[in-house]
């Protein structure tokens, strides 16, 4: 579809002092938040909590199981549970970052009360512009992404909002319109948020089926510092590190709507299991009000699922 350079872009309007913002162009957020891709713009390059010592000494401060840090060695990404410890810490890795490869991920910043503030300001700036679209924002998170040369995410989706901002070096995204079905198949979203999955269910939304022929249709997005993207609810989505080091930040959130149609995706996912094809999330109201009421027993939904599914056929 749309190339970088057709895309809407952010407006840069910041000021270096006083909280932490994004800057955006109004009518761009408004018309492509959650539709499309699109660019922010920040001055987070010099904060003192992104750079690497920083990060480092948060790695230290962090529970251990809100880290990832690895090598790259196959499965880092999807099957990160099953891989042998690291030679070094997750804070010696991040200080040696420039020198040897490695991908490293902090979860859930947001438990870190500094870097808590940071997430918060740089949201409390677009929650007025998302009230517009998405009201009701919640369930604010924040995560660090500490990559090397060369270091490749696949092909996945996440259950977020996100902007993803480039804080140092280089990268390039690949992001796929999160309405397009022949990437990413409505069931693969649905069984995730039911846990209907094989595998470790917390990492099923990061293996996904890839096919080359899926690169045709992708929005190539270069990212370079003061630079950010925002990525709609489950937009699929690879990433790939040009420079020695980047770093990255996301900040992520949940709405009302995007709270109430993770319950009918889930619902959906069980259905599925009977051979029935439910309504996508939004089609049938009817059938988003009982998934939100309550699943009460998987028979009594499938067939409600089933009779609603027919007339929306
Ligand atoms: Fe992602």
């Amino acid at each position: 579809m749309l190339p970088n350079e057709a895309l809407p872009g952010g407006k840069s309007d910041a000021s270096p002092a006083g909280p932490a913002r994004l800057s955006v162009d109004p009518l761009t957020f408004t018309e492509n938040f959650d539709r499309r891709a699109f660019y922010v713009e920040h001055q987070l390059e010099h904060h003192p909590l992104l750079q690497l010592p920083a990060i480092a000494a948060l790695s230290e401060r962090l529970p251990k199981d809100l880290l990832e840090w690895n090598s790259e060695q196959p499965g880092a990404f999807t099957q990160p549970g099953s891989l042998k410890p690291h030679h070094l810490s997750c804070a010696e890795t991040i200080r040696n970052v420039a020198e040897q490869p490695a991908r490293i991920l902090l979860l859930h910043l947001e438990q870190d009360p500094e870097y808590k503030r940071l997430m918060d300001e740089l949201l409390d700036g677009i929650e007025p512009l998302c009230e517009r679209v998405r009201p009701g924002m919640r369930q604010r998170q924040a995560f660090l992404f500490i990559s090397s040369r060369e270091a490749f995410t696949p092909f996945h989706f996440d259950p977020d909002y996100n902007f993803l901002l480039q804080v140092r070096g280089q990268k390039t995204i690949y992001m796929w319109d999160p309405e397009n079905r022949f990437v990413l198949p409505a069931a693969a979203i649905d069984n995730y948020y039911a846990g209907v999955v094989p595998g470790d269910p917390r990492y099923a939304n990061r293996d996904q089926r890839y096919r080359d022929e899926f690169m045709a249709s992708a929005w190539k997005l270069p990212m370079k510092p003061g630079q950010g993207v925002h990525f709609p609810l489950h937009a699929p989505h690879a990433v790939k590190t040009e420079s020695d080091v980047s770093i990255s930040l996301s900040i992520t959130f949940h709405t009302r709507r995007s709270q109430f149609d993770a319950v009918v995706h889930g619902a959906n996912g069980h259905v599925r299991r009977l051979g029935i094809n439910p309504p996508a999330p939004g089609s049938s109201r009817l059938w988003d009000a009982a998934a939100n009421v309550g699943l009460r027993g998987a028979r009594k939904t499938a067939a409600l699922a089933e009779r609603i599914g027919r007339r929306a056929r």
